[in-house]
Parts: structure tokens; C-alpha cells; sequence
């Protein structure tokens, strides 16, 4: 099709629209108050435009609503499940499918087969419940990113790419034998949505696979970083989205997914591997922890909703060009006020310098996480802390880790807003940025154990 004539217009139209409430600021002031500060904790009611997450919050295609009338709920051998299966062969080349509730669940049955006590594991940084699941189950993970990731300044067109050095000196010190696999996230998350290289994919797969060391994908964002390959990487500005993508996973050995994401649906994800021997032991533990080995934790209908899912994702370019061409309308506006934001803009949100924006603040009083909470009084917009408090305790020392950045998340969601309501984002960001010194610190009220940034709650520091 000829694009040339349009930006990043969406390629669907509205069939069915569900209304949002807009509250005043003093209905606001009282919600994040009740919310201990934390917009995991406010009511979804009470929020205007919920840029929380992008994770489950896609809106599904009609084509999807009506591949859940077609969901077989037998309990084994699931028409769904082998039409499911058909859709990750077919886009991400791998024939062993473990189907999960969600991202997690697959994360948890990947790290209790490949990790042991002692063992490290590499990746290009962490996030939250991938690591929280590689601790469990008694691994150390060591970040191997490279280091213009932490910078929110570089320009770097591939943040994500592990650093070989990093990665080399790690097998060095603990021996290829204590290192199961390397963690490698498409698209990376924590990094703002920050791409990986094909050329870095490929090094990376062709250094591991001779010491035996597994190269294990979060694939979640895979089709964004796709879109990037394609913008970026030489020699691949001719190549289908769908083309690139089964490219990067052939230099992998498996990969964990939350469909969540890029797959276009509300709940669901897996684990899918080439091995049928680790399949095997993956699914030993699936029947223990998430159901049968034709549905994990998935109905029928959900599976169908996915397989479609998984296909619309790469049907067209025009898709992932919109997604993403959405993401980069809100961070150019907010490049143009001065905004200070992290660059380049990545897939699925705009992250906000906060130790730059409020830089009165010290770390230990939380700026992103009050910044988060000032955005939301302002405007009932929802963002989301991504710092010192999602980083947690290191458990060995106990201590607060200090990451490099000190992030607020504005994720957008799939099909879901329009041009309008990013406008009504970057008014309300730019008003926060130009009052920000008058944005106080936070302390905690109630701090949870483990992954504490979705419950604890937060009061202000005089
Ligand atoms: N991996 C990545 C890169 C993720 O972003 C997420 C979830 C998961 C794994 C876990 O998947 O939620 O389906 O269990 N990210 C959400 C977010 C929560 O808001 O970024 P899940």
C-alpha cells in the first residue's frame, strides 16, 4: 500500500467506544491520598487516561471477538491449543509450545528448570518479575547491558544490546557450567522500550551456543523491536516486520512471552522452546502449576483470541507503524517543551527523566514515584514509578539497589487512545514540568517484601 501520503494514522477504524469518567482535581487529590500515592492502588474510575501499563490493555480487533465464540473448552487436546501452536510456529519459528496464565507463569517454570543454587544469570537489564523468578529460584542475575542504556541522554539507536565484553567477563569469572542461559529481552522494558540489534542478537547467540550456554528471549516486545530493526539496522529497510522477526528468533533457543503486549490480548502468554527434551520438563511443571498441557493457564476462547492476536501483530507493517509512530507523537511533543524525557523515544511509552525534572529531590525520597502521583492530580492521567522503588532491596545486603534511572512511565496501549488524548498528555506534562519544584518527596508507609512497587503505599515528607 501507499503510505507516502500519511503519517502514522491508524489503519482501523471505531466500532464501539467505552466511556471514561472525567473527576476534579479535588475528586483526585482525595484518590491518591486513599492510594498511599501509589497509581497501582487507585480505583481504574477514578482515572481519565490510564497510561499504566500497556500490558493486558490492548483493544482486540473484531476479528478476535469473534474467534472467542469459536474457543473449543475441551480440558485435553483443545482445537484452540493447536491452532495456538500453528501461530507461534508460524511467526516466532519455534515448534514446543507451553501455554501460561501470563508472562510470569512462564517466566517461573523457565527458572525453575534451567536454574540451580549458585548458578548467574546474564541479561540485559532486569525486570521486575523475570528476575524476581531467577532469584527464586536461586540464581543471581548480573546485568550485562550496554552502558549508554543507563544514560538518559545517549542517543544509541540499539540501548538494549548487550555489552560482549559484560557478558564475556561473566562466563569468565563463574565458568560456562553455572551460567544456564542468557536473559535477553527484546525491546527492552526498564530501558524505556529500548531496541536490540540483529547484529548484536546474532553475536550474542553465536558466542553462547558453542559453550553450551542457552539464549533465552523475553520476546514480549519483539514485533516493536522489529519495527526498529527495520527504521535502524542496515539492509533491513526492505524487510517485512513478520520477516525480521523470524530472523531475530532464529538466534535464540526459546523464548518467554506475555501476549499480553505485542500479542494483542488481555490475558495470556508462554514459553516456547525448539529443545522437545526441556519442553518435556517445562511441561511437567505446567500441569503442576498452571493447568494441562493443551491450555496452561489459558481457556479455549483466550487461546483463539491469541492465535488471531499473534497474527495481526505482524499481518501488516501498518500496524506496528501506528503503534509505535503513537508513542513517538507524545515524545516529540514533550521534546519540543523541554520535557526532559528519555531518548530516543521507545516502543510502547515515553519515559520521564524524574532525577532530572526534580532534581531537588534525592532518590530515597522517590521523585518518579511523586512525579507519577503530580501527573495524576493534575489531570487524571496514569502513569507509572520506574526506579529505586520497583528496583527494590538487593537480598543478599538487604539495602536499597540505586538504579541509574529514575523513570516515570507514561505506556500506551494498543488501539486503545487517540491523537486527542495524547494531547491532553503532553498539556498536562508540560503544566507538571513547568511547577515541578513545587513537588515534594515521599517516604513509605507500608513496604511489601517482595516486588514492592505494586502495593506499597506512600505519605509525604514534610
Ligand atoms: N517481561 C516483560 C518485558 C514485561 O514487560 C512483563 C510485564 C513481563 C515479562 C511479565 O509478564 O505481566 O504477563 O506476567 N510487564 C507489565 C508492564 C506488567 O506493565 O510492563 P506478565
Amino acid at each position: 500500500m501507499d503510505t507516502s501520503h500519511r503519517t502514522w494514522a491508524e489503519p482501523w477504524k471505531i466500532k464501539m467506544v467505552e466511556p471514561i469518567r472525567m473527576t476534579s482535581r479535588g475528586e483526585r487529590e482525595t484518590a491518591i491520598t486513599e492510594a498511599g500515592y501509589n497509581t497501582f492502588l487507585l480505583k481504574a474510575d477514578d482515572v481519565y487516561i490510564d497510561l499504566l501499563t500497556d500490558s493486558g490493555t490492548s483493544a482486540m480487533s473484531d476479528r478476535q471477538w469473534s474467534a472467542l465464540m469459536l474457543g473449543d473448552e475441551s480440558y485435553a487436546g483443545s482445537k484452540s491449543f493447536y491452532k495456538l501452536v500453528d501461530a507461534v510456529h508460524e511467526v516466532y519459528g519455534y515448534e514446543e509450545l507451553i501455554p501460561t496464565h501470563q508472562g510470569r507463569g512462564a517466566e517461573h517454570i523457565l527458572s525453575q528448570i534451567l536454574i540451580s543454587d549458585g548458578d548467574v544469570v546474564p541479561g540485559n537489564m532486569y525486570f521486575t518479575t523475570t528476575r524476581y523468578h531467577q532469584e527464586r529460584a536461586g540464581g543471581r542475575f548480573v546485568d550485562v547491558i550496554i552502558d549508554e542504556a543507563h544514560d538518559p541522554h545517549s542517543l544509541h539507536p540499539f540501548k538494549g544490546n548487550i555489552d560482549m565484553a559484560k557478558l564475556r567477563s561473566v562466563v569468565d569469572e563463574y565458568g560456562a557450567e553455572r551460567v544456564p542461559y542468557v536473559s535477553f529481552e527484546t525491546n527492552v522494558n526498564m530501558a524505556g522500550g529500548q531496541p536490540v540489534s540483529m547484529a548484536n542478537l546474532r553475536e550474542v547467540y553465536e558466542y553462547c551456543q558453542p559453550l553450551g550456554v542457552l539464549v533465552m528471549l523475553d520476546a514480549t516486545r519483539a514485533a516493536e523491536n522489529a519495527y526498529f530493526i527495520q527504521q535502524r539496522e542496515y539492509g533491513y529497510q526492505d524487510r517485512p516486520i513478520s520477516q525480521i522477526l523470524r530472523e531475530m528468533t532464529s538466534f535464540s533457543d526459546g523464548a518467554t512471552v506475555s501476549s499480553k503486549k505485542d500479542n494483542l490480548v488481555n490475558i495470556g502468554g508462554f514459553l516456547a522452546v525448539r529443545d522437545p527434551k526441556l519442553a518435556r520438563q517445562a511441561r511437567a511443571m505446567l500441569v503442576a502449576f498452571e493447568g494441562l498441557h493443551t491450555y496452561g493457564g489459558m481457556s479455549g476462547r483466550d487461546m483463539e483470541a491469541l492465535a488471531v492476536g499473534i497474527r495481526e501483530m505482524v499481518d501488516t507493517d501498518d500496524h506496528i507503524r501506528c503503534r509505535v509512530g503513537q508513542v513517538e507523537y507524545l515524545g516529540d511533543a514533550l521534546i519540543k517543551a523541554g520535557v526532559p524525557v528519555i531518548r530516543p523515544i521507545g516502543g510502547h511509552g515515553v519515559f520521564l527523566d524524574a532525577a532530572t525534572i526534580l532534581e531537588h529531590l534525592p532518590q530515597d525520597r522517590f521523585p518518579a514515584q511523586a512525579l507519577t502521583a503530580a501527573i495524576y492530580v493534575d489531570s487524571g492521567v496514569r502513569g507509572m514509578e520506574r526506579g529505586i522503588v520497583s528496583a527494590g532491596r538487593d537480598p543478599e545486603t538487604g539495602e536499597n539497589r540505586h538504579p541509574g534511572l529514575e523513570l516515570v512511565r507514561l505506556t500506551i496501549p494498543r488501539r486503545v487512545y487517540t491523537q486527542s488524548h495524547m494531547d491532553v498528555t503532553a498539556e498536562s506534562v508540560i503544566r507538571v514540568h513547568e511547577r515541578r519544584e513545587s513537588i515534594g518527596g515521599l517516604k513509605f508507609a507500608y513496604e511489601p517484601d517482595t516486588l514492592r512497587f505494586f502495593q506499597a503505599r506512600f505519605e509525604p515528607v514534610a
